[in-house]
Parts: structure tokens; sequence; C-alpha cells
């Protein structure tokens, strides 16, 4: 892909570049906003360094790219505008989101890409690894492939969240809210990229719960399975935060997680999540 009004620098074979050339904060022309969305179809994730975002204009920057999602269920959200989600850790051990996952896959049309912010970094570690599902996709064996077209799977927004919401006081209260307002979902096995059309496995740790089309004892088999394909590092790129970095990635193709090596260490990441359309497989 040519491009004229930024610069693409490659991180990785599969996913991943540096954007350069581009102020987030302001209004970005036409042309700029159509050659961000061709980076992000071709390296699945964007990072640009030293942002100086308002929250205002991190909203307004997400609003250029798609509509925004509703406030997010759990994380706290800002008060003024709560579409701009607070993922914060201060002091706290065992957060969640530090498994793999696609950000809210329990909806009936999950995310198309989030953008993140980094505000307040640790003095070392809490860096966010992200992989690339086309790569994860590309990279089974041809009898799998197979199997893997005719299947579909449930995501549950307990297995995500449960254990930590029974955690608090109310936490059960909590919990059966959540399952009332977010019913299970089923999504196909392996998704077809809305925009590249190319296929991408659509299972993810942290939020899908079971294979339809098989037995108990076959679905937590052949999930360990795609899990643990899906997190090898051969797919992955590691980023290291600065204070002032954005990362955007599309959740329709690739996974992400955050890493929680940095104990009460405070970390502060704002986030805006765009919506998506709903998950379909297409031989
Ligand atoms: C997320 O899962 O969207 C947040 C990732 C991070 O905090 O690094």
């Amino acid at each position: 892909m040519n491009y004229q009004n930024i610069s693409v620098t490659r991180r990785s074979p599969h996913l991943g570049a540096f954007i350069e050339g581009v102020d987030l904060s302001a209004q970005l022309p036409g042309e700029t906003i159509q050659e961000i969305r061709n980076a992000l179809l071709e390296f699945g994730v964007l990072f640009f360094r030293n942002q100086d975002l308002s929250e205002t204009e991190h909203i307004h920057l997400g609003e250029q790219f798609g509509t925004l999602d509703e406030p997010h269920p759990v994380f706290d959200c800002n008060q003024d505008d709560p579409r701009l989600t607070i993922i914060e850790s201060k002091g706290r051990a065992g957060d969640a989101e530090h498994y793999w996952h696609s950000d809210v896959t329990y909806q009936v049309a999950p995310s198309l890409g989030s953008i993140l912010l980094a505000r307040k970094i640790p003095e070392s570690g809490g860096d966010t690894l992200f992989a690339s599902m086309y790569a994860a996709y590309d990279t089974l064996s041809e009898p799998i492939k197979k199997m893997l077209e005719s299947l579909t799977a449930q995501h549950s927004i307990e297995r995500g969240w449960g254990t930590a919401l029974r955690m608090r006081p109310n936490g059960e209260k909590e919990v059966q809210k959540l399952k009332e307002a977010f019913p299970l979902q089923t999504h196909p096995v392996l998704r077809t990229h809305p925009e590249t059309g190319r296929t991408a496995l659509y299972v993810n740790e942290y939020y899908t719960s079971r294979i339809n089309e098989l037995s108990e004892s076959e679905s937590e088999g052949l999930l360990r399975i795609l899990f643990h394909h899906s997190q090898l590092p051969d797919f992955q790129i590691r980023h290291h935060w600065q204070v002032g970095d954005v990362a955007f990635w599309d959740n329709r193709c690739t996974q992400h997680y955050a890493s929680h090596d940095y104990g009460a260490e405070h970390r502060l990441m704002n986030r805006v999540t765009i919506v998506g359309d709903q998950p379909y497989f297409k031989h």
C-alpha cells in the first residue's frame, strides 16, 4: 500500500506499524483518515507516539472513525462523556483484562476497533501484547481449518468478568445484571473480515465459553488447542508504552493482552471503542 499523508513503519511480519506525521488532536483531513483506515486494515494495530490529547479530543478522534460504543458496563467511565473508558490499576492486584481477548465479543455486534491512550505508566512493565488472528488462522493445519468452518461458539460476559466482579461486595448481583443486559452470544469460530475478506480465528480465552456443535469435553479440548495456538509468540508484538502513546487496533482480526507485571504501581489508560458489525463466516 502506498501512503502519501502519513509515514508508516512496519513493526513485525504479521502485524503492527508505527505511524508518524499526524497530530491526532486535530480534525483530520479526509485523505489522512482514509490512509489510517487503510493502514489499520494492512497492519491490524497502529502506534502513534507523543500525542497530546485531551479527553474531548480523544473522543473526537474516535468519532472520526465511526460510532462510539455505549459506556463500558464494568470499567469506570469519564463523568462528562461515559463513552470514554478509564482503565486504571492503582494499588490493586488481579485486575481484569489480563487475558488474551478481543474487545466486547459478548455483544451481538462486537467492536470494529479500539483507540487506547497512555496517560500514566509504571516505571517498568505494563506493556500490551497484540496478536494477529489472521496469522493464527493461516498457520492451522488444513484438516483443522476445514473442521472450524462449520463451528460456532458462545461468548459470555460472565466468563470474562464474573470472577473479578464476584470479589466485590454485591458482586453476584452485578454479574446477574450483566448477564441480563448481555445474554450469551453465538459467533462463528472463523470470522471473515468485512473489509479485507481475509479469514481470522475468532475465539478468545476471556469471553469464549463453549463451542456449540461439540460435546462439553470436545469443546473444552478444542478451545484449549485454539487458545494455545492463538497465543503463540510467533504472531505477536509487544508494545512498551510511553505517556502520550496511542494504539489503534482492529478487534476483528487481532487480540491483545495487558501484562500485569507492575504490582501496585499506577497505570492509567483511556479507551474509546468503535462499534462494529455482526461477525460472519463466508466460504
Ligand atoms: C484493553 O484490554 O482494552 C486494555 C489494554 C491495556 O490496558 O493495555
